[in-house]
């Protein structure tokens, strides 16, 4: 559903700037300790976990 959303966004115009996207879902102790939120060299639980479009085109694709 977020995909569709993202999409339908940027059909419509929108900047990837503009489109924040939450990844919290990926978070598990919060506090950079347990690894399980990295994608690439990114932590969720300290360097979001909103990002936006732009940036998460930067990572792995593994959100
Ligand atoms: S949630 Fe554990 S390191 Fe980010």
């Amino acid at each position: 559903m977020i995909r569709t959303a993202v999409d339908e966004l940027v059909k419509i115009g929108w900047k990837d700037e503009d489109i924040l996207n939450s990844l919290e879902m990926r978070m598990k102790c919060g506090i950079g300790k347990c690894g399980r939120c990295n994608i690439g060299s990114k932590f969720v639980c300290i360097d979001g976990p909103v990002f936006s479009l732009a940036e998460l085109k930067k990572m792995p694709n593994e959100y």
